[in-house]
């Protein structure tokens, strides 16, 4: 099968310095907003994965133009609302909730009917949790199913909402953030704590917004109808795409590696919080700031007394996309490790939580589930002696790459399919596991 890839080896002791690709979020995010900018933004370093492929392509396809020149993206912005849409006219979001959910925000001034479409694993999702706050502005939006394909015709009278976010969901407010820059008036949004790129990019385009914060909670007001420049952007490295080579590392023996240069936002950085509390030796080197957010290089050494750890929920919008692969790490620790409260993982690319339950089970690994409340009963000494096979049948590039890393890991003779997900979010995941000496066919 040519989709599929075989593991028969552990990995063997590295020590490298590696890259990883760039941030999805925040590529993301400055494709739609240089596309509402005044002039040609210029982005650097932008992922180039099919989410971000997508973005691109719809933007282009409301009018927009886009292009590359050298390795830069050049993106040409007539300010807010500025798309030009012809008649009937369909955008393809592939696998990408956050480019379906934002760019419904974007166009619900849209002078055209728009219609947004997605592949197996998108029309799966719900879209209800964008769908209703973005009708209360006005706007016409129609969905058979709550899920896509969802239609959207703009209106001229947009009126500001007051909204209150209760998942920690980024998506949803990020969507109504996008929404509120084509509404007059003051925007008012209540969010559950969640990654904070949007709100950080619209400071730094010097946008009307305030935030206050308490521990659980972001207060955002944003006022509408305010034009910007064009912008030039750098995009930083991925700590969701890190992770990976993070738990590699910890988990496999007299190993080190280096990370160069990856977004640290707190609000992204559950994953190294919560292996730090589990004995994990990851260190941060050469912090900067960029136009709002941190970044640094990642360190990790091999983790010989990995231990449970109690993970309070708090903590899970920051580690949201990163629980697959944590649960590796609790797999073998001493002791048990608690997750509580993981409903959002059911809601992504595929149901995540299910399948880390079935996964852990087949590996041999004890688990236990209440409700959304997950307990793992790690052994230090894990060791898989069988052959696995993983179907991976939503095509989940999460899936398909924590697969990889507990084949390395914990040993066993594996075949996993749908390799082409890795192109999602991380096209280079595989080359970079053979650098390190990942012996994969
Ligand atoms: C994202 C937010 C998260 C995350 C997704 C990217 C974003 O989804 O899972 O991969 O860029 O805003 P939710 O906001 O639905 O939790």
């Amino acid at each position: 099968m040519p989709n599929q890839i075989k593991i028969f080896n552990k990995i063997k002791p590295f020590n490298k310095t590696i890259e990883v690709s760039s941030d999805k979020s925040l590529s993301i995010r400055a494709i739609l907003l240089a596309s509402q900018a005044i002039g040609v933004s210029t982005i650097s370093n932008l992922l180039e994965s099919e989410d971000v492929l997508n973005a691109i392509r719809c933007i282009k396809k409301l009018g927009i133009e886009c292009k590359k020149v050298g390795n830069k993206y050049k993106i040409l912005g007539y300010g807010l609302n500025g798309f030009n849409i012809k008649k009937k006219t369909t955008i393809c979001a592939g696998n990408s909730g956050t480019l379906a959910r934002l760019i419904l925000g974007l166009l619900v001034k849209s002078e055209k009917t728009v219609k947004i479409i997605g592949d197996k694993s998108l029309s799966k999702r719900d879209f209800s949790r964008v769908t209703e706050p973005l009708k209360k502005f006005g706007t016409n939006i129609r969905s058979k199913t709550n899920s896509l394909p969802v239609e959207i015709l703009g209106t001229n009278f947009l009126r500001p909402i007051n909204y209150f976010e209760t998942r920690g969901s980024a998506q949803c407010k990020s969507s109504v953030m996008l929404a509120a820059l084509n509404t007059p008036g003051t925007t008012i949004i209540k969010a559950k704590k969640s990654r904070n790129h949007t709100e950080l990019l619209f400071k730094y385009l010097k946008l009307p917004i305030k935030i206050k914060s308490n521990k659980n909670f972001d207060f955002i007001e944003v006022n509408g109808l305010k034009q910007f420049d064009a912008f030039d952007y750098d995009v930083p490295g991925d700590i969701s795409s890190c992770a990976f080579f993070i738990v590699l590392t910890a988990l496999s023996k007299n190993s080190k590696i280096r990370i160069k240069k990856i977004n640290i936002n707190k609000s992204r950085t559950g994953i190294i919080t919560i292996l730090k509390k589990m004995n994990c030796k990851i260190s941060l080197k050469n912090k900067q700031m960029y136009k709002g957010e941190e970044t640094s290089d990642i360190v990790v050494e091999s983790s010989k007394n990995i231990k449970g750890f109690n993970c309070p929920s708090y903590l899970n919008s920051a580690a949201i996309d990163e629980f697959l692969i944590i649960f590796l790490i609790a797999a073998k620790a001493k002791g048990i490790s608690s997750f509580k409260d993981l409903g959002e993982l059911n809601k992504k690319e595929s149901p995540r939580l299910d399948i880390a339950i079935s996964f852990l089970k087949n590996i041999g690994v004890k688990v236990e589930r209440k409700k959304d409340n997950l307990k793992i009963f790690g052994n230090p000494n894990i060791e898989i002696n069988k052959n696995i096979y993983i179907k991976n049948y939503l095509k989940d590039h999460r899936v398909f790459m924590m697969s990889c890393i507990a084949a390395l890991s914990f040993g066993g003779k594996w075949e996993i399919n749908d390799k082409d997900s890795i192109n999602t979010s991380f096209p280079t995941f595989l080359k970079i596991l053979k650098k390190l000496g990942a012996s994969i066919n």
